[in-house]
């Protein structure tokens, strides 16, 4: 063979190869320490001190200051169950005491019918435990939540109410976040038999997805009720950019709420609605590359805009359970690769940042400039949440 057919053949090979092998780019960001980056923010959500005021919600990084919150707060189940994820993680008992800690600093919820966030806060917190260990405390505090917060329903409506707040403007407001909480109804039902709870839970994902959903599945952050009609009057937003605009971690929401409540009706609507909101998701222009969004996918400001890496996490978390149920590829890949890129140095906090949280970039509220850009507990628990699943798979 000539010198120049012997190059052109490796030329062609190497060529060849590189277009077989687009997962090399993804790879590359693996190549960094990542294992231990992450056993050393694992041990600083392990040695925080438990506070029953101080759930850690958030951090502001330069100068490092945590933003602690009560169990009050919507947020204050995601820190427990981080700590139980991580004792599924890594077998080491000492999460599993931590975690039964945290959890039961959360029980006084139980009563608190002033929020719709009961899903998150119990069920991220309880649920979880529940996962590792069958507690019959654990299921009579799922149990009375669940009761708790179909107070919240509205037959007329159809739905649970979100928010008390803005009531003056707001009849009766419906998140899409609240789709989350509906885990914690089907598995009151599992648990105790009274049917009451799935049947709330699903008539509320019906009637969202009636209202939420634009034609081509992005969705609106809230939609008011007329109580006496129950009638959809208005569709706005609270954290998005705009009333038309897709806030990202909203979307992720949409994604995860569809997937959740077909595992528990096997309704093929949900079904084929988080598959069409995902492909909203996966293929919009302004997704970069990463697969990391950024917080809202119509602000201007985009390339120049945060990103969101809690609605990243949410997705990725939601892929592995579409593609359990789906078998489509596309959001396997697309969760792996996702995933890869949050579990690499480009997101994961160095280990001379000192606060109980793994991930970096995570926007919580934009419109209200608070928490951007920065270190936020439930990024981390999904993130756990989705490391866990694509380990099950
Ligand atoms: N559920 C509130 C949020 O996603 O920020």
């Amino acid at each position: 063979m000539s010198k120049i057919n012997y190059f052109v053949l490796i030329t062609g090979f190497t060529l060849l190869f590189a277009a077989c092998k687009p997962e090399v780019k993804q790879q590359t960001l693996q190549t960094d320490n990542t294992e231990s980056l992450l056993e050393n923010r694992y041990q600083q959500l392990l040695n925080y001190p438990i506070d029953s005021l101080g759930f850690p919600r958030s951090m502001s990084l330069n100068p490092d200051s945590i933003h602690k919150a009560p169990s009050k707060d919507w947020t204050s189940g995601f820190f427990p169950g981080s700590l139980w994820q991580l004792y599924k993680l890594t077998g080491n008992e000492a999460y599993k005491e931590k975690a039964a800690q945290w959890t039961a600093l959360m029980e006084n919820q139980k009563y608190n019918d002033k929020t719709h966030d009961m899903g998150f806060k119990i069920y991220c917190s309880f649920g979880e435990g529940l996962k590792v260990e069958d507690n019959q405390f654990y299921k009579d505090v799922i149990v009375q939540s669940a009761k708790t917060l179909s107070t919240r329903f509205n037959k007329k409506v159809g739905s649970l109410r979100s928010w008390d707040f803005n009531s003056d403007i707001w009849e009766f407001p419906v998140i899409i976040d609240n789709m989350l909480n509906l885990e914690l109804l089907f598995e009151a039902t599992k648990i105790s038999g009274d049917s009451t709870y799935h049947k709330i839970a699903e008539t509320h994902a019906s009637t969202t997805l009636k209202n939420h959903f634009r034609p081509d599945n992005s969705i609106y952050h809230v939609v008011v009720y007329d109580t006496i009609t129950g009638v959809a009057k208005m569709k706005v937003t609270h954290q998005g950019f705009n009333d038309e605009s897709t806030w990202a971690r909203g979307q992720g929401w949409g994604i995860y709420g569809y997937t959740m409540a077909y595992r528990y009706t096997k309704n093929p609507a949900f079904l084929k609605q988080a598959e069409a909101t995902a492909k909203f998701y996966m293929e919009h222009k302004n997704l970069p590359e990463d697969g990391i969004p950024y917080w809202d996918f119509n602000d201007p400001a985009i390339p120049n805009a945060p990103r969101d890496a809690s609605a990243a996490a949410v997705v990725t978390s939601a892929m592995y359970e579409l593609y359990g149920f789906t078998k489509n590829t596309v959001y396997l890949d697309f969760a792996n690769k996702v995933l890869a890129n949050l579990n690499s140095s480009n997101y994961i906090l160095n280990d001379k940042v000192n606060g109980p949280f793994i991930l970096n970039h995570s926007t919580g509220n934009w419109p209200k400039n608070d928490e951007i850009d920065e270190p936020i507990s439930y990024a981390d628990y999904y993130f756990l949440e989705a490391l866990l699943r694509k380990k099950a798979l």
